[in-house]
């Protein structure tokens, strides 16, 4: 459906034309939520085993948050969720991470090396497409408080091996450094001059971008405007010495400890904050236009911009949704088996249900049971479709005699009958 459709569809509240989830939107259910919790809790573990600690803030901020990231970008001019709330405060839905870490580092002056991670949803209005999307969600960390090298290939690492453990092989990680602030507006005025001399070979779209915006003409994707500027000025040319060693350190260190990459001079990012190192993981087993998986890089400038002391920082962010996709062309990280190990079929009204299941669960036995006073038919077809390996049953003769049938679903042992008062123990020695 057109994202006009929708809309009216949505205005004129027909009924029989049912809501469905906003345009750019997804629905994560069950069992493909399983994946997601598996997901997030292998990231925690990585993030953790590293010493960050994770961080929860609040989904909208102040608009001025995010335009203090620079208003350079797509993500900032165009793509926000902005809007006066009922105080007429103007805030927005964040459309990345980072500003509002930063923006807590300012509040809360924590102790630095200010080490977090997060998991969130990220808002952007972009024109959805496979792998695109205006909801989407992030795992990252971010480091705040110091300017050591290796605090660069720490994180680079972290993600490396974060892609490694998913299972993932094709994956491609570039690098680039944007030089010190001062190297990098000198780069920019550089870069506007030689791409005032090819205006008239850019694509239309790309040419209002020269003025304003240079770098954003690098990211173009449009085939014109990549061969316009297959000769534009490399940054890297331009770095002072400072921001040569800092790269050269990043470099040797990624080097020691086996992490491979490529160096991409071109590679700008889509954020103006960055600073020195900038990194991208990009999938090989993706279509080339929605390959980015994971980005990153430091922002020495974002503290103090958002009105804290001068304080270097460096994170990354990387796409849940991008990711799994690249997990299904790859064929890694399945969905995990879920479901359950009881399922409790009570013929005699649901008392005996009711109380078994919680005596299960108690005991940290995953158990579920059927409602509604089904039939013995019915029920038993939901214990099957519940992946359940094994069926309580309880019929009159067992309620009577405080017994029950412990019946194998998968078909190998067969059923016995057995005291209500053993049920506990022998499941505990089935499962
Ligand atoms: P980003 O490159 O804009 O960086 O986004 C990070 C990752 O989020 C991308 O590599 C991609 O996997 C995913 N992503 C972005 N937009 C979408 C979308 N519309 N649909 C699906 N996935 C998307 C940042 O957001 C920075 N905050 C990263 C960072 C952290 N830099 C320093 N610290």
């Amino acid at each position: 459906m057109t994202e006009s459709a929708s809309g009216d569809a949505e205005q004129a509240g027909l009924p029989g034309s049912p809501f469905k989830a906003p345009t750019g939107t997804r629905d994560i259910l069950p069992p493909e939520s399983a994946r997601w919790v598996a997901f997030v809790s292998l990231f925690a573990e990585h993030a953790a085993r590293a010493g960050y600690g994770l961080i929860h803030s609040p989904m909208f901020e102040e608009i001025g948050v995010f335009r203090r990231m620079g208003e350079g970008t797509d993500v900032v001019r165009k793509e926000m969720y902005d809007f006066l709330d009922k105080g007429n405060r103007h805030l927005a839905l964040r459309p990345e991470g980072t500003a509002s870490v930063v923006r807590a580092f300012v509040q809360h002056r924590p102790p630095t090396p200010w080490k977090t991670w997060y998991v969130t949803p990220s808002f952007r209005y972009e024109r959805p497409q496979a792998g695109r999307y205006r909801q989407h969600h992030q795992v990252g960390v971010e480091a705040i408080g110091s300017a050591d090298p290796d605090l660069d290939v720490e994180v680079i690492a972290l993600l490396s091996d974060f892609y490694a453990a998913l299972g993932l092989r094709q994956v491609e990680l570039v690098i680039n450094s944007m030089g010190t602030p001062a190297d990098r507006r000198a780069y920019v005025d550089r870069l506007r001059s030689f791409l005032v001399g090819r205006l008239g070979d850019l694509a239309p779209e790309d040419r209002e971008k020269v003025e304003a915006h240079p770098m954003r003409v690098l990211d173009s994707k449009r085939v014109q405007t990549v061969a316009a500027v297959a000769d534009a000025p490399s940054i890297l040319d331009d770095l002072s010495d400072q921001a040569v060693d800092h790269f050269e350190r990043v470099r040797s260190g990624l080097d020691r400890i086996g992490i491979r990459y490529r160096v991409e001079p071109r590679l700008v990012r889509g954020l103006d904050y960055y600073t020195h190192t900038t990194f991208e993981f990009r999938s090989g087993a993706l279509d080339a236009a929605q390959n980015t998986i994971g980005g990153g890089g430091r922002y020495d400038g974002l503290v103090e911009a958002l009105g804290g002391p001068p304080t270097p920082g460096i994170g990354f962010g990387s796409g849940i949704e991008r990711v799994l996709l690249t997990c299904d062309a790859e064929g890694v990280f399945d969905v995990p088996p879920v479901g359950i190990d009881v399922f409790v079929v009570d013929v005699t009204g649901g008392e005996h249900a009711r109380a078994i299941t919680l005596e299960l669960r108690r005991a940290g036995i995953r158990a579920d049971r059927g409602f509604d006073r089904r039939s013995m038919k019915s029920q038993m077809k939901s214990a099957d479709r519940s992946g359940a390996a094994w069926a309580v049953i309880i019929g009159d003769d067992e309620a009577a005699t405080g017994t029950v049938i412990l019946r194998d679903l998968r078909g190998e042992q067969g059923q016995e009958r057995l005291a209500r008062t053993e049920l506990l123990d022998r499941l505990h020695k089935l499962l």
